[in-house]
């Protein structure tokens, strides 16, 4: 039993499709959650700052009682992880290994499809972890910076004009390379989920690296006897480092529900 909260974070909004999952995986766990909306997006930026702002991101987490934090990012996840967890002590989780660990399981054919922000894509982290667990297997990977502000402007639904548009272009290399499982690594694509799914067929496995990642720090609690198990559900508390009012009108797209007014805004930059 450990009543600290798992601290979560990401460069915005996205992260909360994580929470989501943690919530309905573990509803007794208290969470604090910085999503970095003053800074958004980090997909686009050098390795450089990502990590300067991801230690600035963490930096803040610590400020709770934390047991574990997990960076919901897969931008940051895929370029900063190493720095973060060498940097703080306690387990610091990130989405590339357990999304791997999903598509490994998944994949029949060992063709897997990759798909993520540019510095994601660039970063190579996916491909040498599902390589290091499938030395056999065929990633064809691909950035999608545009699916970001189409989800953030509450564009991701199937039939939708836009979004199937952007869905072939992106998704058509990853179609024709005939996998049959691919990772949505990204915090926002999760949302498209349909979308991608309706393009590709039944045959293809949906990966969604949050979800996967919730698996392993569920896990991890349970073998280290470290959840809490709050029989009334766990406090949820939410911090933005752009308007608070802003962060509460759009996070139930990501969260499945509503916390207007719940939100604090934070000065990220003198931490
Ligand atoms: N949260 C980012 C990710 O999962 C997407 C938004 C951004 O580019 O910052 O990669």
């Amino acid at each position: 039993m450990d009543g600290r909260a798992i601290g979560v974070f990401d460069s915005g909004m996205g992260g909360l499709t994580t929470v989501r999952e943690l919530i309905r995986r573990l509803p007794g766990e208290d969470i604090v959650y910085f999503g970095d909306t003053g800074r958004v997006p980090y997909g686009g930026r050098g390795a450089e700052t990502i990590i300067k702002y991801a230690r600035q991101d963490v930096a803040f987490l610590r400020t709770f009682d934390l047991k574990a934090i997990v960076i919901a990012c897969g931008t940051v996840s895929t370029t900063a992880l190493d720095v973060l967890a060498r940097e703080n002590p306690l387990p610091v989780i990130g989405v590339v290994e357990p999304a791997a660990r999903a598509a490994v399981q998944a994949t029949k054919t060992g063709r897997v499809g990759l798909v993520g922000t540019k510095a994601t894509i660039a970063s190579g982290a996916y491909e040498r972890t599902l390589r290091q667990m499938l030395p056999t297997v065929q990633v064809t990977a691909r950035a999608c910076p545009l699916f970001v502000p189409l989800v953030e402007n509450g564009r991701y639904r199937p039939g939708d004009a836009l979004v199937d548009l952007l869905v072939e272009e992106y998704i058509a290399p990853i179609k024709a390379a005939g996998v049959d499982t691919l990772v949505l690594g990204c915090t926002h694509y999760p949302l498209l989920a349909e979308a991608i799914g309706a393009y590709l067929g039944p045959d293809v496995t949906l990966i969604s690296s949050g979800a996967a990642c919730v698996d392993t720090v569920a896990r991890l609690l349970e073998e280290g006897d470290m959840t809490c198990g709050k029989a009334d559900g766990g406090v949820h508390r939410y911090f933005a480092s752009d308007s608070a009012a802003d962060f509460g009108a759009l996070a139930s797209i990501f969260l499945g529900q509503d916390i207007q007014g719940q939100a604090q805004q934070i000065a990220i930059e003198e931490y």
